[in-house]
């Protein structure tokens, strides 16, 4: 595995870091994961643009022009192995002396790159669909930051995996459920896919924004608004959206079946519709 790291391409085994990287100490830096399909990056300008909005969010020079990045990571998915792959991107604020405060000056940037095999999700998943928990959205104010500092996120998928389910669903307040763990989350009634508004308490997703642009070319209502706790629970459907598990059916949600417990329809012609649009935009020109 060739991975990339402040300039360079090295075996994994070779990649290090100094102690003091504020990466390390702090969790100060961003990241981006990005899907390869047919050695392509998948919306790579969509993803820069984002990680560019999370740079900016952290006061955080970008290290690399657009032009660059999209040259490195042509370089990284050449390096590896496998047709699909997923792309890691992390950026810190570099190696300092341990101090809450930026670097003054500031020092460079460290920048860490890898690739990993992209596992498509199971066809025993899409065709059951798969469980999720709820519970208390206890993150920051920023969570459209795709920050670096996960512990919040760490902890709270993992109470899914002690339930035995694939994703922890999180409710803001006692209110609104904002997003999952690590993906983002949709909610059906009625035909109308409900869709919660990006603003500072959920990650812009990127499979998000493709989920929203197929169901508007294919005329299925979609509604952008805050959706109520309840409303999770009287859901006809649920979906899960991440760039690494695409669009996936959520069928149990704390222990009890949405809708009539199966994948719905809405969910079938939405993963037939990405299928598709997946194959048309990485098809070789
Ligand atoms: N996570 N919300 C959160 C909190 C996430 O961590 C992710 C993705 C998403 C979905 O965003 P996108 O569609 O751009 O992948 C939403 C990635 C996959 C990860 O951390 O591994």
């Amino acid at each position: 595995m060739t991975v990339y790291l402040n300039g360079n391409f090295k075996p994994i085994e070779e990649a290090y870091i100094p102690v003091l990287d504020r990466g390390f100490i702090f969790g100060d830096g961003v990241y981006e994961v990005i899907p390869v399909y047919s050695r392509r990056a998948f919306r790579l300008a969509e993803h820069l643009k984002r990680l560019q909005a999370s740079l900016d969010g952290i006061r955080l020079p970008n290290p690399h022009s657009e032009t660059e990045w999209t040259s490195l990571v042509n370089e990284l998915i050449a390096k590896n192995e496998g047709e699909d792959q997923y792309l890691y991107l992390h950026i810190t604020r570099g190696v300092a002396r341990r101090d809450h405060a930026f670097p003054q000056p500031p020092v460079q940037p460290t920048v860490f790159m890898m690739s990993s095999p992209l596992l498509h999700p199971a066809a025993e998943l899409l065709a059951s669909g798969v469980s999720a928990v709820t519970a208390v959205d206890n993150r920051w104010l920023r969570c459209d930051i795709k920050a670096i500092s996960l512990l919040p996120n760490v902890l709270l998928r993992q109470q899914a995996v002690d339930a035995g389910c694939a994703e922890t669903i999180l409710i803001r307040d006692d209110k609104f459920m904002t997003e999952g763990a690590a993906s983002n989350i949709f909610v059906v009634k009625n035909g109308t896919l409900l869709a919660p508004p990006k603003d500072n308490l959920m990650l812009p997703g990127i499979t998000y924004d493709v989920v929203l642009e197929i169901a508007a070319a294919n005329h299925i209502p979609v509604e952008g608004r805050k959706i109520g706790k309840d409303e999770l629970f009287t859901a006809d459907e649920l979906l899960l959206t991440s760039s690494t598990r695409e669009i996936m059916p959520i069928t149990t949600l704390d222990a009890k079946a949405v809708g009539n417990g199966k994948p719905g329809p809405v969910f079938a012609r939405l993963y037939t519709l990405y299928q598709n649009f997946k194959r048309d935009v990485m098809r070789q020109p």
